[in-house]
Protein backbone atom coordinates (compact mmCIF):
# COMPACT_ATOMS: atom_id res chain seq x y z
CA UNK A 1 0.00 0.00 0.00
CA UNK A 2 1.56 3.67 -0.81
CA UNK A 3 -1.39 5.31 0.74
CA UNK A 4 -0.84 6.29 4.51
CA UNK A 5 -3.59 6.00 7.11
CA UNK A 6 -3.86 9.94 7.14
CA UNK A 7 -5.68 9.74 2.96
CA UNK A 8 -2.59 10.58 1.37
CA UNK A 9 -2.54 8.93 -1.96
CA UNK A 10 -0.28 8.58 -4.86
CA UNK A 11 -1.30 11.39 -6.71
CA UNK A 12 -1.36 14.00 -4.64
CA UNK A 13 1.42 16.02 -4.87
CA UNK A 14 2.06 14.52 -8.09
CA UNK A 15 3.16 15.28 -11.70
CA UNK A 16 1.03 13.04 -14.51
CA UNK A 17 2.72 14.09 -17.80
CA UNK A 18 0.42 13.50 -20.66
CA UNK A 19 1.95 12.17 -23.52
CA UNK A 20 -0.04 11.92 -27.05
CA UNK A 21 1.49 8.34 -28.67
CA UNK A 22 1.09 9.30 -31.69
CA UNK A 23 3.43 11.94 -31.77
CA UNK A 24 6.11 11.73 -29.19
CA UNK A 25 8.61 8.69 -30.63
CA UNK A 26 8.44 6.37 -33.25
CA UNK A 27 10.34 3.13 -32.94
CA UNK A 28 10.18 1.86 -36.35
CA UNK A 29 10.11 4.55 -38.39
CA UNK A 30 6.40 4.45 -40.09
CA UNK A 31 5.85 8.17 -39.31
CA UNK A 32 3.66 7.32 -35.91
CA UNK A 33 4.88 7.29 -31.99
CA UNK A 34 4.29 4.07 -30.52
CA UNK A 35 4.58 2.50 -27.38
CA UNK A 36 8.49 1.15 -28.15
CA UNK A 37 9.43 4.54 -28.17
CA UNK A 38 8.03 5.57 -25.12
CA UNK A 39 10.01 2.42 -23.53
CA UNK A 40 13.18 3.74 -25.40
CA UNK A 41 12.53 7.28 -23.96
CA UNK A 42 11.73 6.04 -20.91
CA UNK A 43 14.35 7.34 -18.65
CA UNK A 44 14.01 11.15 -20.32
CA UNK A 45 11.07 11.43 -18.41
CA UNK A 46 12.48 9.87 -15.32
CA UNK A 47 15.01 12.22 -15.55
CA UNK A 48 12.56 14.89 -15.96
CA UNK A 49 11.05 13.94 -12.88
CA UNK A 50 7.21 12.89 -13.59
CA UNK A 51 5.29 10.27 -11.37
CA UNK A 52 2.99 9.13 -13.86
CA UNK A 53 1.83 9.23 -17.88
CA UNK A 54 -1.35 9.65 -19.31
CA UNK A 55 -0.97 7.76 -22.61
CA UNK A 56 -3.59 9.61 -25.36
CA UNK A 57 -6.08 6.39 -26.76
CA UNK A 58 -4.25 3.50 -27.36
CA UNK A 59 -6.90 1.14 -28.08
CA UNK A 60 -7.66 -0.22 -31.53
CA UNK A 61 -10.05 2.35 -33.55
CA UNK A 62 -10.65 3.19 -36.90
CA UNK A 63 -9.14 6.42 -36.11
CA UNK A 64 -12.17 8.94 -37.29
CA UNK A 65 -11.32 10.72 -33.94
CA UNK A 66 -7.53 9.46 -33.26
CA UNK A 67 -8.65 6.78 -31.01
CA UNK A 68 -11.58 8.72 -29.07
CA UNK A 69 -13.40 6.47 -31.05
CA UNK A 70 -12.75 3.15 -29.77
CA UNK A 71 -13.58 -0.85 -31.56
CA UNK A 72 -11.95 -2.76 -29.35
CA UNK A 73 -11.81 -1.87 -25.15
CA UNK A 74 -9.43 -4.76 -24.58
CA UNK A 75 -6.74 -4.00 -26.99
CA UNK A 76 -3.88 -2.43 -28.41
CA UNK A 77 -4.15 -0.03 -31.58
CA UNK A 78 -1.72 -2.19 -34.27
CA UNK A 79 -0.18 1.55 -35.43
CA UNK A 80 0.90 2.01 -31.43
CA UNK A 81 2.23 -1.63 -30.65
CA UNK A 82 0.54 -4.97 -28.74
CA UNK A 83 -0.39 -5.87 -25.68
CA UNK A 84 3.05 -7.31 -24.57
CA UNK A 85 4.00 -3.72 -25.54
CA UNK A 86 1.86 -2.24 -23.41
CA UNK A 87 2.45 -4.70 -20.33
CA UNK A 88 6.39 -3.98 -21.08
CA UNK A 89 5.74 0.09 -20.70
CA UNK A 90 4.03 -0.16 -17.54
CA UNK A 91 6.83 -2.77 -16.13
CA UNK A 92 9.55 -0.58 -16.98
CA UNK A 93 7.95 2.67 -15.64
CA UNK A 94 7.23 0.59 -12.48
CA UNK A 95 10.80 0.23 -12.28
CA UNK A 96 11.52 3.26 -12.83
CA UNK A 97 8.67 4.33 -9.95
CA UNK A 98 6.41 5.89 -12.53
CA UNK A 99 3.19 4.40 -12.85
CA UNK A 100 1.01 4.60 -16.33
CA UNK A 101 -3.14 5.95 -16.98
CA UNK A 102 -4.42 4.66 -20.19
CA UNK A 103 -7.17 7.18 -22.12
CA UNK A 104 -10.77 5.36 -21.47
CA UNK A 105 -13.68 6.36 -23.74
CA UNK A 106 -17.33 5.45 -21.99
CA UNK A 107 -19.70 7.99 -23.35
CA UNK A 108 -19.48 6.49 -27.22
CA UNK A 109 -17.77 3.69 -29.18
CA UNK A 110 -16.87 3.67 -32.47
CA UNK A 111 -19.19 2.36 -34.81
CA UNK A 112 -16.97 -0.13 -36.13
CA UNK A 113 -17.01 -1.58 -32.26
CA UNK A 114 -18.77 -5.10 -33.01
CA UNK A 115 -21.54 -3.70 -30.03
CA UNK A 116 -22.71 -0.94 -33.04
CA UNK A 117 -22.32 -3.54 -35.44
CA UNK A 118 -24.54 -6.06 -33.87
CA UNK A 119 -27.14 -2.90 -32.56
CA UNK A 120 -27.32 -2.00 -36.24
CA UNK A 121 -28.66 -5.07 -37.50
CA UNK A 122 -31.96 -4.30 -36.33
CA UNK A 123 -34.05 -3.59 -33.83
CA UNK A 124 -34.32 -6.76 -32.04
CA UNK A 125 -30.32 -6.80 -32.08
CA UNK A 126 -28.73 -8.38 -28.50
CA UNK A 127 -27.12 -5.02 -28.18
CA UNK A 128 -29.08 -2.54 -29.46
CA UNK A 129 -29.89 -1.27 -26.03
CA UNK A 130 -26.43 -0.21 -25.81
CA UNK A 131 -26.91 2.74 -27.70
CA UNK A 132 -29.33 5.77 -27.72
CA UNK A 133 -32.25 4.98 -30.85
CA UNK A 134 -35.19 7.03 -31.47
CA UNK A 135 -37.69 7.25 -33.36
CA UNK A 136 -38.58 10.11 -35.60
CA UNK A 137 -40.90 12.89 -34.43
CA UNK A 138 -44.92 12.58 -35.83
CA UNK A 139 -43.27 15.18 -39.26
CA UNK A 140 -40.49 12.89 -39.81
CA UNK A 141 -38.01 15.36 -37.78
CA UNK A 142 -34.85 14.55 -35.98
CA UNK A 143 -35.93 13.26 -32.23
CA UNK A 144 -34.76 16.42 -30.12
CA UNK A 145 -32.55 19.84 -31.07
CA UNK A 146 -29.19 18.37 -29.90
CA UNK A 147 -26.46 19.23 -32.10
CA UNK A 148 -22.94 17.56 -32.00
CA UNK A 149 -19.72 19.05 -31.48
CA UNK A 150 -19.37 20.27 -34.60
CA UNK A 151 -22.48 21.97 -34.66
CA UNK A 152 -24.21 19.71 -36.76
CA UNK A 153 -27.07 17.91 -35.66
CA UNK A 154 -26.61 14.81 -33.84
CA UNK A 155 -29.05 12.69 -35.25
CA UNK A 156 -28.16 10.13 -37.69
CA UNK A 157 -30.17 8.16 -39.73
CA UNK A 158 -30.34 4.56 -39.72
CA UNK A 159 -31.20 2.06 -42.48
CA UNK A 160 -32.91 0.23 -39.47
CA UNK A 161 -35.42 3.04 -39.20
CA UNK A 162 -34.21 5.15 -36.11
CA UNK A 163 -32.17 7.86 -35.87
CA UNK A 164 -28.96 7.09 -33.35
CA UNK A 165 -27.22 9.51 -30.85
CA UNK A 166 -23.53 11.06 -31.64
CA UNK A 167 -22.49 13.73 -29.52
CA UNK A 168 -19.89 13.76 -31.06
CA UNK A 169 -18.72 12.60 -34.88
CA UNK A 170 -21.20 10.19 -36.54
CA UNK A 171 -18.96 7.17 -36.66
CA UNK A 172 -19.01 7.90 -32.49
CA UNK A 173 -22.76 6.52 -31.37
CA UNK A 174 -23.16 7.58 -27.70
CA UNK A 175 -23.84 4.49 -25.11
CA UNK A 176 -26.78 4.02 -23.50
CA UNK A 177 -26.61 4.48 -20.17
CA UNK A 178 -29.82 3.51 -19.04
CA UNK A 179 -28.85 0.15 -20.04
CA UNK A 180 -27.67 -1.99 -17.09
CA UNK A 181 -25.26 -4.24 -19.29
CA UNK A 182 -23.48 -1.62 -20.59
CA UNK A 183 -22.39 -0.65 -16.61
CA UNK A 184 -21.42 -4.40 -16.46
CA UNK A 185 -19.32 -4.26 -19.23
CA UNK A 186 -17.63 -1.16 -18.18
CA UNK A 187 -17.02 -2.56 -14.75
CA UNK A 188 -15.21 -5.41 -16.61
CA UNK A 189 -13.19 -3.40 -18.65
CA UNK A 190 -12.34 -1.46 -16.01
CA UNK A 191 -10.98 -4.30 -13.83
CA UNK A 192 -9.45 -6.29 -17.68
CA UNK A 193 -6.48 -2.93 -17.56
CA UNK A 194 -6.39 -2.69 -13.30
CA UNK A 195 -5.31 -6.71 -13.16
CA UNK A 196 -2.59 -5.32 -15.63
CA UNK A 197 -1.40 -2.98 -13.79
CA UNK A 198 -2.86 0.30 -15.72
CA UNK A 199 -2.30 2.58 -12.12
CA UNK A 200 -5.87 4.67 -13.64
CA UNK A 201 -7.61 6.17 -16.35
CA UNK A 202 -8.20 9.88 -17.88
CA UNK A 203 -11.76 9.57 -18.73
CA UNK A 204 -13.07 11.31 -21.49
CA UNK A 205 -16.50 13.29 -21.36
CA UNK A 206 -16.70 12.46 -17.55
CA UNK A 207 -19.39 14.30 -17.70
CA UNK A 208 -21.32 12.92 -20.58
CA UNK A 209 -22.36 9.64 -20.13
CA UNK A 210 -26.25 9.56 -19.07
CA UNK A 211 -28.21 11.40 -20.91
CA UNK A 212 -32.09 12.36 -20.72
CA UNK A 213 -34.25 9.92 -20.27
CA UNK A 214 -36.72 11.65 -21.94
CA UNK A 215 -34.29 13.48 -24.95
CA UNK A 216 -35.79 17.04 -23.87
CA UNK A 217 -34.73 19.66 -26.35
CA UNK A 218 -31.50 21.61 -24.70
CA UNK A 219 -32.81 25.54 -24.20
CA UNK A 220 -31.21 28.26 -25.96
CA UNK A 221 -28.20 29.78 -25.30
CA UNK A 222 -27.61 33.36 -25.96
CA UNK A 223 -23.80 33.38 -26.10
CA UNK A 224 -21.38 30.54 -26.51
CA UNK A 225 -19.31 29.41 -24.07
CA UNK A 226 -17.63 26.13 -24.60
CA UNK A 227 -18.19 24.44 -20.50
CA UNK A 228 -21.71 25.88 -20.58
CA UNK A 229 -22.92 25.72 -24.35
CA UNK A 230 -22.30 26.26 -28.05
CA UNK A 231 -24.11 26.82 -30.78
CA UNK A 232 -26.66 28.32 -29.58
CA UNK A 233 -27.91 25.18 -27.08
CA UNK A 234 -27.18 25.45 -23.49
CA UNK A 235 -26.03 21.93 -22.24
CA UNK A 236 -28.76 20.92 -19.97
CA UNK A 237 -30.01 17.64 -21.32
CA UNK A 238 -27.48 15.84 -23.45
CA UNK A 239 -24.65 15.91 -20.17
CA UNK A 240 -24.00 16.77 -16.43
CA UNK A 241 -27.13 14.49 -15.73
CA UNK A 242 -27.12 13.42 -11.88
CA UNK A 243 -27.47 9.61 -12.93
CA UNK A 244 -23.76 9.96 -14.33
CA UNK A 245 -22.30 9.87 -10.64
CA UNK A 246 -23.64 6.83 -9.66
CA UNK A 247 -21.58 5.11 -12.46
CA UNK A 248 -18.53 7.29 -10.86
CA UNK A 249 -19.56 5.57 -6.99
CA UNK A 250 -19.39 1.90 -8.67
CA UNK A 251 -16.00 2.73 -9.96
CA UNK A 252 -14.14 4.48 -7.11
CA UNK A 253 -15.16 1.26 -5.15
CA UNK A 254 -13.49 -0.98 -8.22
CA UNK A 255 -10.54 1.38 -8.07
CA UNK A 256 -10.39 1.44 -4.53
CA UNK A 257 -10.10 -2.39 -4.29
CA UNK A 258 -6.90 -2.89 -5.67
CA UNK A 259 -3.90 -1.80 -3.73
CA UNK A 260 -2.08 0.75 -4.74
CA UNK A 261 -5.70 2.31 -5.27
CA UNK A 262 -6.20 3.17 -8.99
CA UNK A 263 -6.93 6.63 -10.04
CA UNK A 264 -10.17 7.86 -12.04
CA UNK A 265 -9.22 11.27 -13.66
CA UNK A 266 -12.17 13.10 -15.01
CA UNK A 267 -12.16 15.20 -18.15
CA UNK A 268 -14.81 17.47 -16.22
CA UNK A 269 -16.18 19.85 -19.11
CA UNK A 270 -18.00 21.74 -16.74
CA UNK A 271 -18.15 25.75 -15.87
CA UNK A 272 -17.52 26.39 -12.42
CA UNK A 273 -15.70 24.75 -8.99
CA UNK A 274 -19.39 23.56 -7.19
CA UNK A 275 -19.66 21.53 -10.69
CA UNK A 276 -16.57 20.19 -11.25
CA UNK A 277 -16.36 19.32 -6.98
CA UNK A 278 -19.70 17.37 -7.72
CA UNK A 279 -17.86 14.69 -9.08
CA UNK A 280 -15.66 14.27 -6.95
CA UNK A 281 -18.98 13.18 -4.56
CA UNK A 282 -18.86 12.62 -1.05
CA UNK A 283 -15.05 12.15 -2.01
CA UNK A 284 -16.85 8.72 -3.54
CA UNK A 285 -16.69 9.42 -7.20
CA UNK A 286 -13.51 10.09 -9.34
CA UNK A 287 -10.51 11.33 -7.14
CA UNK A 288 -10.00 13.90 -9.68
CA UNK A 289 -11.17 16.18 -12.21
CA UNK A 290 -10.07 18.37 -14.32
CA UNK A 291 -10.06 22.14 -14.04
CA UNK A 292 -11.50 23.87 -17.18
CA UNK A 293 -12.12 27.55 -16.15
CA UNK A 294 -8.28 27.15 -14.97
CA UNK A 295 -7.15 26.41 -18.25
CA UNK A 296 -9.29 28.54 -20.51
CA UNK A 297 -8.59 31.49 -17.96
CA UNK A 298 -6.07 33.89 -19.50
CA UNK A 299 -2.74 34.70 -17.86
CA UNK A 300 -4.13 36.66 -15.44
CA UNK A 301 -3.38 36.19 -11.48
CA UNK A 302 -6.39 37.55 -10.10
CA UNK A 303 -8.40 35.06 -12.39
CA UNK A 304 -6.62 32.35 -11.75
CA UNK A 305 -5.91 32.96 -7.89
CA UNK A 306 -9.70 33.36 -7.41
CA UNK A 307 -10.32 29.96 -9.56
CA UNK A 308 -7.83 28.08 -7.30
CA UNK A 309 -9.65 29.57 -3.86
CA UNK A 310 -12.99 28.57 -5.01
CA UNK A 311 -11.70 24.77 -6.18
CA UNK A 312 -10.04 24.23 -2.70
CA UNK A 313 -12.89 25.61 -1.10
CA UNK A 314 -15.49 23.53 -3.13
CA UNK A 315 -13.72 20.11 -2.94
CA UNK A 316 -14.72 17.34 -0.28
CA UNK A 317 -12.41 16.87 2.61
CA UNK A 318 -9.49 14.58 1.40
CA UNK A 319 -9.55 15.83 -1.99
CA UNK A 320 -7.05 17.43 -3.89
CA UNK A 321 -7.23 19.49 -7.23
CA UNK A 322 -5.91 18.64 -10.82
CA UNK A 323 -4.18 21.60 -12.80
CA UNK A 324 -3.14 22.11 -16.44
CA UNK A 325 -2.08 24.63 -19.39
CA UNK A 326 -2.37 22.52 -22.62
CA UNK A 327 -3.64 19.54 -23.73
CA UNK A 328 -4.60 17.89 -27.09
CA UNK A 329 -7.95 19.70 -27.60
CA UNK A 330 -7.15 22.99 -25.94
CA UNK A 331 -4.27 23.44 -27.82
CA UNK A 332 -0.38 24.63 -25.82
CA UNK A 333 -0.38 27.11 -22.70
CA UNK A 334 3.35 28.62 -24.52
CA UNK A 335 0.50 29.65 -27.06
CA UNK A 336 -2.62 30.17 -25.87
CA UNK A 337 -1.54 31.98 -22.08
CA UNK A 338 1.75 33.43 -23.20
CA UNK A 339 2.06 34.39 -27.02
CA UNK A 340 5.25 32.30 -27.19
CA UNK A 341 7.24 34.34 -24.88
CA UNK A 342 9.50 32.50 -23.03
CA UNK A 343 9.40 34.63 -19.66
CA UNK A 344 5.59 34.16 -19.82
CA UNK A 345 6.32 30.67 -20.33
CA UNK A 346 8.53 29.71 -17.37
CA UNK A 347 6.42 31.72 -15.15
CA UNK A 348 3.52 29.75 -16.08
CA UNK A 349 5.57 26.39 -15.26
CA UNK A 350 6.17 27.98 -11.66
CA UNK A 351 2.14 28.21 -10.68
CA UNK A 352 1.62 25.00 -12.48
CA UNK A 353 4.42 23.53 -10.25
CA UNK A 354 3.57 24.92 -7.16
CA UNK A 355 0.09 24.38 -7.24
CA UNK A 356 -1.31 21.99 -4.36
CA UNK A 357 -2.35 18.54 -5.59
CA UNK A 358 -1.77 17.23 -9.02
CA UNK A 359 -0.44 18.89 -11.82
CA UNK A 360 -0.95 17.55 -15.39
CA UNK A 361 1.57 18.72 -18.12
CA UNK A 362 0.84 18.34 -21.41
CA UNK A 363 4.26 16.53 -23.59
CA UNK A 364 6.11 19.38 -24.99
CA UNK A 365 5.28 22.20 -21.78
CA UNK A 366 8.36 21.39 -20.57
CA UNK A 367 10.23 22.94 -23.33
CA UNK A 368 8.40 25.72 -23.53
CA UNK A 369 6.55 23.93 -27.11
CA UNK A 370 4.16 26.41 -28.99
CA UNK A 371 1.19 25.04 -30.89
CA UNK A 372 2.59 24.74 -34.76
CA UNK A 373 0.27 26.40 -37.68
CA UNK A 374 -0.12 23.01 -39.40
CA UNK A 375 -1.43 23.78 -43.50
CA UNK A 376 -4.82 22.84 -44.46
CA UNK A 377 -3.84 20.36 -46.65
CA UNK A 378 -1.38 18.56 -43.94
CA UNK A 379 -4.30 18.32 -41.16
CA UNK A 380 -5.49 15.15 -39.81
CA UNK A 381 -7.83 16.02 -37.49
CA UNK A 382 -11.31 14.91 -39.14
CA UNK A 383 -13.61 16.09 -36.33
CA UNK A 384 -12.43 19.79 -37.17
CA UNK A 385 -10.86 19.41 -41.11
CA UNK A 386 -13.82 20.86 -42.43
CA UNK A 387 -15.55 23.57 -40.05
CA UNK A 388 -14.94 26.88 -41.38
CA UNK A 389 -13.01 28.51 -39.25
CA UNK A 390 -13.13 26.08 -36.65
CA UNK A 391 -10.39 25.25 -33.96
CA UNK A 392 -7.71 23.03 -35.64
CA UNK A 393 -6.49 20.73 -32.54
CA UNK A 394 -3.35 19.54 -34.72
CA UNK A 395 -1.96 22.37 -34.14
CA UNK A 396 -1.13 20.68 -30.43
CA UNK A 397 -0.51 17.33 -31.64
CA UNK A 398 2.58 17.94 -33.63
CA UNK A 399 5.48 15.53 -33.04
CA UNK A 400 8.17 16.24 -29.75
CA UNK A 401 11.12 18.11 -31.41
CA UNK A 402 14.15 15.94 -29.53
CA UNK A 403 17.14 17.01 -31.60
CA UNK A 404 18.14 18.58 -35.00
CA UNK A 405 18.93 15.24 -36.34
CA UNK A 406 16.49 14.54 -39.73
CA UNK A 407 13.61 13.29 -38.19
CA UNK A 408 14.32 15.64 -35.36
CA UNK A 409 14.62 12.34 -33.14
CA UNK A 410 11.28 11.83 -33.82
CA UNK A 411 11.43 9.63 -36.49
CA UNK A 412 14.08 8.09 -39.14
CA UNK A 413 15.39 10.25 -41.72
CA UNK A 414 13.14 10.76 -44.66
CA UNK A 415 10.26 9.40 -43.07
CA UNK A 416 7.19 11.72 -43.16
CA UNK A 417 5.65 12.04 -40.04
CA UNK A 418 2.05 12.11 -39.85
CA UNK A 419 1.98 15.54 -38.68
CA UNK A 420 4.67 18.05 -39.78
CA UNK A 421 7.17 19.09 -37.02
CA UNK A 422 7.38 22.62 -36.66
CA UNK A 423 9.32 24.92 -39.62
CA UNK A 424 11.07 26.33 -38.54
CA UNK A 425 12.26 23.96 -36.28
CA UNK A 426 11.68 25.96 -33.02
CA UNK A 427 13.84 24.51 -29.89
CA UNK A 428 14.40 20.73 -28.97
CA UNK A 429 15.07 18.79 -26.28
CA UNK A 430 18.47 18.12 -27.10
CA UNK A 431 19.58 21.87 -27.42
CA UNK A 432 18.04 22.98 -23.67
CA UNK A 433 18.64 19.25 -21.75
CA UNK A 434 22.44 20.60 -20.92
CA UNK A 435 21.91 24.09 -20.63
CA UNK A 436 21.50 25.76 -17.14
CA UNK A 437 19.05 28.28 -17.94
CA UNK A 438 17.21 26.76 -20.61
CA UNK A 439 13.05 26.30 -19.84
CA UNK A 440 13.58 22.00 -19.57
CA UNK A 441 15.68 23.03 -16.93
CA UNK A 442 14.03 24.91 -15.16
CA UNK A 443 11.12 22.84 -15.43
CA UNK A 444 13.15 19.93 -13.75
CA UNK A 445 14.53 22.04 -11.21
CA UNK A 446 10.53 22.97 -10.31
CA UNK A 447 9.58 19.58 -10.38
CA UNK A 448 12.35 18.49 -8.30
CA UNK A 449 11.18 21.40 -5.64
CA UNK A 450 8.13 20.11 -5.76
CA UNK A 451 8.96 16.62 -5.00
CA UNK A 452 11.24 17.78 -2.01
CA UNK A 453 9.41 20.93 -0.55
CA UNK A 454 6.05 20.30 -0.81
CA UNK A 455 6.36 16.39 -0.59
CA UNK A 456 3.75 14.09 -1.08
CA UNK A 457 0.30 15.34 0.09
CA UNK A 458 -2.11 17.72 -0.11
CA UNK A 459 0.22 21.00 0.44
CA UNK A 460 -2.07 23.41 2.77
CA UNK A 461 -2.54 26.65 0.77
CA UNK A 462 -3.32 30.29 1.20
CA UNK A 463 -3.90 33.47 -1.23
CA UNK A 464 -1.81 36.14 -0.01
CA UNK A 465 -2.42 39.00 -2.32
CA UNK A 466 -2.73 39.90 -5.83
CA UNK A 467 -1.54 43.41 -6.31
CA UNK A 468 -1.06 45.21 -9.17
CA UNK A 469 -0.48 42.24 -10.85
CA UNK A 470 1.90 40.27 -8.38
CA UNK A 471 0.41 37.18 -7.25
CA UNK A 472 1.75 36.33 -3.98
CA UNK A 473 0.95 32.87 -2.28
CA UNK A 474 1.85 30.46 0.54
CA UNK A 475 2.06 26.72 -0.34
CA UNK A 476 3.26 24.38 2.04
CA UNK A 477 6.75 25.43 3.30
CA UNK A 478 6.69 27.97 0.25
CA UNK A 479 6.11 31.71 -0.76
CA UNK A 480 5.48 32.60 -4.22
CA UNK A 481 5.56 35.46 -5.77
CA UNK A 482 4.66 36.06 -9.40
CA UNK A 483 4.82 39.47 -11.52
CA UNK A 484 2.31 38.94 -14.39
CA UNK A 485 3.60 42.34 -15.56
CA UNK A 486 5.84 44.12 -18.36
CA UNK A 487 7.18 46.46 -15.10
CA UNK A 488 9.75 45.53 -12.11
CA UNK A 489 7.75 44.97 -9.17
CA UNK A 490 8.60 45.23 -5.21
CA UNK A 491 9.35 41.73 -4.05
CA UNK A 492 6.32 40.78 -1.31
CA UNK A 493 7.17 41.45 2.02
CA UNK A 494 6.32 37.63 2.89
CA UNK A 495 8.84 36.54 0.53
CA UNK A 496 11.69 34.54 2.35
CA UNK A 497 15.01 33.03 0.84
CA UNK A 498 14.76 32.71 -2.59
CA UNK A 499 14.90 29.00 -3.73
CA UNK A 500 14.56 29.48 -7.66
CA UNK A 501 13.93 32.12 -9.93
CA UNK A 502 12.28 32.20 -13.59
CA UNK A 503 14.12 34.48 -14.91
CA UNK A 504 16.82 33.33 -17.49
CA UNK A 505 18.80 36.41 -16.90
CA UNK A 506 22.47 36.38 -16.54
CA UNK A 507 23.06 39.77 -14.50
CA UNK A 508 22.11 39.88 -10.85
CA UNK A 509 18.79 40.74 -9.88
CA UNK A 510 18.19 43.88 -7.81
CA UNK A 511 17.40 42.94 -4.30
CA UNK A 512 13.73 43.30 -3.08
CA UNK A 513 12.72 43.75 -6.74
CA UNK A 514 11.06 41.20 -9.44
CA UNK A 515 11.85 41.60 -12.63
CA UNK A 516 9.01 41.72 -15.39
CA UNK A 517 7.21 38.33 -15.65
CA UNK A 518 9.50 37.21 -12.90
CA UNK A 519 8.19 34.52 -10.57
CA UNK A 520 10.29 33.66 -7.44
CA UNK A 521 10.14 30.22 -5.08
CA UNK A 522 11.10 31.38 -1.85
CA UNK A 523 11.00 30.07 1.66
CA UNK A 524 8.59 31.35 4.38
CA UNK A 525 9.98 32.88 6.60
CA UNK A 526 10.30 31.15 9.80
CA UNK A 527 9.47 27.78 8.50
CA UNK A 528 12.26 24.67 8.60
CA UNK A 529 14.79 24.69 6.08
C1 LIG B 1 -12.67 14.39 -25.55
C2 LIG B 1 -11.31 14.24 -26.18
C3 LIG B 1 -11.39 14.74 -27.58
C4 LIG B 1 -12.37 13.89 -28.34
C5 LIG B 1 -13.73 13.87 -27.62
C6 LIG B 1 -14.60 12.76 -28.14
O1 LIG B 1 -13.07 15.70 -25.45
O2 LIG B 1 -10.38 14.93 -25.40
O3 LIG B 1 -10.14 14.73 -28.21
O4 LIG B 1 -12.56 14.38 -29.63
O5 LIG B 1 -13.59 13.63 -26.26
O6 LIG B 1 -14.16 11.53 -27.67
Amino acid sequence: MTENADGRRWWHGAVIYQLYVRSWRDSNDDGYGDLRGIIERLDYLSWLGVDAVWLSPTMPSPDDDWGYDVSDYTGVHPDLGTLADLDELIEQADQRGMRVLLDLVPNHTSSAHPWFADAASGREAEHRRYYVWADPRPDGGRPNNWLDFTGRPAWQWHDSGQYYLHNFLPGQPDLNWWEPAVHQEFARILEFWFERGVAGFRVDVANGLYKDAELRDNPPLDSDNPLEGVFGLRFVYNSNRPETHGVYRDWRKIAESYSPERLLLGETWVPDAQRLAAYYGDNDELQLGFNFPFALADLDPARLATIVEQTLAALPSGAGPVWMGSNHDLGRFPSRWCGGDERKIRLALLVLATLPGTTVLYYGDEIGMTDVDVPPALRRDHATLDLEGGADRDRARTPMPWDGSPGSGFTGPGVTPWLPMADPPGTTVADQRDKPESTLSLCRRLLALRRTELGRGLADFENLAVTEGVWTYRTGPLVVAANFTDQPADMPAEAGEVLLTTSAEQAPPTPGVLRPWEGVVTRRSGSAA
